[in-house]
């Protein structure tokens, strides 16, 4: 594998995962293999998993890790070609890319989504940029439209709480004040598109995510019905994506509450983190044994390791 900026760049879900549960058992059984290399890790947003398990993944492998907060420490990058830059913007991506790839052997990059352009997301300028200029393997950290090691942390999380049957899965949106981007459900989707289970989408209407992402998935708005059954309840806000980045409803209906839980076949509850309690989800559901998102943030070392693992065997 080169890059790893989608969950498709994955030769196998299945393989990997399999893996991954393997490597967790031993997490140090490949120490030496990144001896004398260095990833850069680029932070453009805010993060705490992402950054400590990142990094503690690296160095798991003898990875060197500089860990820069880009967003606030470094220059503020130009992508766009030709531009006078007479104005904030004091570097150019196609110079920085290219200097950072002399200090590293993969870059790994965190840049959210400006929930202002929707062709500039789409179009993912951050990731595609290094891709280009840099010529080293570039990690996804979250990006414009994806969050890929989040959601391989999220299938091996759910491999180890397998059921005895095929398992129904619910994506539901729930309330949050703030307008949060699509990357993590995305990615989430694209995750669950791989893997043989009953998996449904639920959300209020206007809320609808890119018809390019949730292609055929079953869409329910309502949300007490899609829950009936669910093993496995994925709970996650974003902002609207029709109406880009707006926030239309932040009303407590959708909130995960026991009482909705209770429909479900004894399912887990899933987070990514961060969550607000008792915006999100009520105290009394994340706080149940039925949660297990400090399990999947655990996860997020693993699904790090196993991906910086096949990068470092290609390189
Ligand atoms: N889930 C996740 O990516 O967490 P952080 O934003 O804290 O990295």
């Amino acid at each position: 594998m080169q890059h790893y900026t989608n969950i498709n760049d994955l030769d196998s879900l299945k393989k990997t995962v399999e893996e991954a549960v393997e490597l967790k058992k031993n997490e140090l059984q490949f120490k030496n293999l990144g001896k004398d290399k260095t990833i850069c890790l680029l932070f453009f947003n805010n993060s705490l998993r992402t950054r400590l398990s990142t990094q503690k993944a690296a160095q798991n492998l003898g990875l060197n890790a500089i860990v820069m907060n880009f967003g606030s420490e470094g220059w503020e990058l130009e992508f766009d070609d030709g531009v006078v830059m007479n104005k904030n913007k004091s570097e150019h991506v196609k110079e920085a890319a290219k200097v950072i790839a002399q200090y590293s052997d993969i870059v790994a990059i965190r840049a959210f989504a400006s929930l202002t352009d929707k062709e500039k997301d789409k179009a993912e300028i951050v990731i595609e940029n290094f891709k280009k200029y840099s010529g080293i393997p570039v990690l996804n950290m979250e990006s414009a439209t994806g969050h890929p090691l989040q959601a391989l942390a999220d299938a091996i999380t759910m491999e180890e709480n397998k059921v005895s049957h095929k398992p129904k899965v619910v994506l539901s949106w729930a309330p949050h004040p703030k307008a949060l981007p699509h990357a993590v459900a995305n990615s989430f989707i694209e995750m669950m598109q791989l893997q043989d289970a009953d998996f449904i989408i639920t959300h209020p209407e206007g809320y609808e995510l890119d018809s390019e992402i949730t292609k055929n998935s079953k869409i329910e708005y309502n949300q007490k019905k899609a829950f009936e059954n669910a093993d496995f309840v994925y709970v996650k806000n974003w902002s609207s994506f029709k109406e880009y980045g707006e926030v239309m409803k932040s009303d407590s209906d959708w909130m995960i509450t026991a009482d909705k839980m209770k429909l479900t076949n004894n399912g887990k509850f899933m987070h990514c983190l961060p969550v607000r309690r008792n915006v999100v989800v009520a105290d009394e559901v994340i706080d149940s044994e039925n949660s297990i998102v400090i399990q999947q943030a655990n996860n997020r070392t693993y699904s790090a390791q196993i991906v910086l693992k096949k990068i470092l065997e290609n390189l």
